[in-house]
């Protein structure tokens, strides 16, 4: 199958007769090379010789077996080179040699046609594995290389998508982006793994999509809104939950569009829950909203430092949030304003919930 003149066969026996009767054995055509032992056998590995298959002859008495073999496989540079052991006629070691990892087992005596053909069989064998398996590793590097630009282009769709939706309102450019990295800063401060940070970052980039089904006039009249044009503004969460429901994939993502506005007393819209019935996701993402709501340049209202609003938001922890999510916020921003902390980039710096092992557990 493959060229014999390239196969270098490593011989490796203490009988020098044996090594005779086996060099008379072997075709020609075969490159063969014949060491006493295995630290003649390792030096000659060490002169960068790579042999194709190592015969191994047990024929010889005081020889520890297993330490010998066991050595070859552990060597770096050998592990994945077969080896065929030559078994004296009476061992009863056939059996015990394949299941620790011989390619081939030969008992004594050695017949011609029988031994080069099953040496042929061991080195065809390896190479048809050698190249499934350099094939496998070029494959999953290609692969490996595709689904990074997939995990760049969907992050930047989403991150049109929130721009899309910031440049809707104009009181509110940059509103998602911040209101992910906010809602980022709660989940991490929380205990929360990266995993569940980067599907709140991105409920965060998205938990206002539905305003892209809210007219402009609604969205950017600078007045009080009368009674139907705040009916239609808290339309906003179930048209964002119905446009986000199609990520399947990822369905808490679609959950922070839902329930965004949702209060911990019940009062909220638009479906009323209170307490823990509102998911994590949304009574985060709450606090991250209103705290950049507060402290952003809106025309209808004063803007509030980060001190003002972080007495805000305990004040109205546990009737618009979750007090325990309200608590760390305060912590949080109390941290920001004396400059021990400050509010992390996290635009480049997820890529798991894209990766086909992401855990599925985490959606259930
Ligand atoms: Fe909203």
């Amino acid at each position: 199958m493959f060229s014999k003149d390239t196969q270098i066969l490593l011989c490796i026996s203490s009988n020098v007769s044996e090594q005779e009767n086996i060099r008379n054995l072997i075709n020609g055509d075969r490159n063969c090379v014949f060491v006493k032992s295995e630290r003649e056998a390792l030096a000659l590995l060490k002169s960068r010789l790579r042999p194709s298959l190592i015969l191994l002859d047990l024929d010889y008495p005081g020889n520890d077996y297993f330490t010998l073999f066991s050595r070859l496989k552990s060597d770096p540079v050998l592990e994945n080179t077969p080896v065929i052991i030559l078994i004296p006629e009476d061992s009863g070691k056939e059996a015990f040699f394949l299941t620790i990892g011989a390619a081939d087992v030969i008992r004594k005596p050695l017949a011609q046609e029988v031994l080069n053909r099953r040496i042929d069989n061991v080195i065809n064998s390896q190479y048809v594995n050698d190249y499934l398996i350099t094939k496998m590793y070029s494959y999953r590097d290609s692969l490996a290389e595709e689904h990074k630009k997939l995990v760049i282009y969907t992050k930047q769709i989403i991150k049109s998508l929130s721009s899309a939706i910031d440049a809707k309102d104009t009181y509110t450019n940059g509103h998602s982006v911040r209101v992910a990295e906010y809602a980022c800063e709660i989940a991490e401060a929380m205990g929360y793994d990266d995993k569940m940070l980067e599907i709140i970052y991105q409920a965060g980039l998205l938990h206002d999509i539905g305003k892209i089904g809210v007219s402009d006039t609604v969205l950017r009249k600078p007045g009080e809104l009368n009674e139907k044009e705040m009916a239609a503004i808290r339309q906003h969460p179930i048209i964002g939950h119905e446009i986000l429901s199609s990520i399947t994939e990822i369905p808490l993502i679609s959950y922070g569009a839902r329930w965004h506005h949702e209060r911990y007393d019940g009062k909220g819209y638009p479906d009323g829950l209170k307490g823990e019935e509102i998911p994590l996701i949304p009574r985060i993402i709450c606090v991250a909203d209103a705290y950049d709501a507060m402290t952003s340049n809106r025309s209808y209202r004063r803007q509030l430092s980060p001190l003002e609003a972080r007495e805000e938001i305990l004040r109205n922890c546990g009737t618009q949030f979750d007090p325990e999510i309200g608590k760390i916020a305060a912590s949080i921003i109390e941290k920001n304003i004396s400059g021990e902390i400050s509010f992390k980039n996290r635009e480049t710096t997820f890529t798991s919930i894209f990766s086909p092992s992401n855990n599925k557990a985490l959606y259930a």
